[in-house]
């Protein structure tokens, strides 16, 4: 898929003020700091157009971009914060969970992942959480510019092999870097495909 528009639509905080759900959506969550808004500029060619930060925390809000005034595409606030919780749902923060349960265009959830990080608990658990919710999802590895290619092919057997304790079918995953651009037709053609079979 090309990218041929890019429109930041809104920010919120409330799941029930997002726009109308009349469109397929695409929605892009992980830690805080594993990329996410680096990730959306480099999907869509555009340097500024998702808010980037060194510091973790620079997504607070649900933000929405209109792409080629077809679909949205939403960059969501990282989770990984709330260190004491009640709950695992409390835990990736109620903004988030609200907004997984209840957006009703949301097609696939895309969990981005460190690259060069062992299995992390929180996005294991995150993981987990989506499934046991039915909620449909695919995984992104992030700044696999930072790791040798063998690196980064041990670093997801590492993954894919925790996750195959959890689960019998492994979902989909894309091996990214915003830096050099690697893994970007990938994911939009993913896109383009799933949404395709909805039509
Ligand atoms: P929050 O909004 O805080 O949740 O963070 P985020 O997940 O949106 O991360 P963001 O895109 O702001 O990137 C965090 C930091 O990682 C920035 O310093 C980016 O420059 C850096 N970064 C992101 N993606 C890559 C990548 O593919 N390669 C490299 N080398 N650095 C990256
Ligand atoms: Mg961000």
């Amino acid at each position: 898929m090309k990218i041929k528009s890019a429109e930041f639509i809104m920010s919120n905080s409330d799941v029930r003020k997002c726009p109308p759900a009349d469109r397929p959506e695409f929605a892009f969550i992980g830690r805080s700091n594993v990329g996410k808004s680096s990730l959306i500029n480099m999907l869509t060619n555009r340097k500024n157009l998702a808010k980037t930060s060194g510091k973790p925390g620079k997504t607070q809000l649900i933000n929405h971009f209109k792409i080629n005034n077809h679909w949205y595409l939403v960059d969501l606030p990282g989770y990984g914060w709330a260190k004491v919780s009640k709950t695992v749902r409390s835990k990736f923060g109620d903004i988030i969970a609200s907004y997984l349960e209840e957006r009703e265009n949301l097609v696939c959830t895309f969990v981005l992942i460190d690259i060069r990080l062992k299995p992390q608990p929180i996005d294991l658990e995150f993981i987990n959480w989506m499934g046991e919710n039915n909620l449909p999802f695919a995984l992104i590895f992030t700044k696999a510019d930072k790791l040798s290619k063998n690196k980064v092919q041990a670093s997801r057997a590492a993954f894919n092999k925790v996750l195959k304790s959890d689960w019998a079918e492994l979902p989909v995953s894309f091996i990214t870097s915003s830096l050099s651009k690697e893994g970007a037709d990938d994911v939009l053609d993913y896109i383009e495909d799933v949404m395709g079979a909805l039509e």
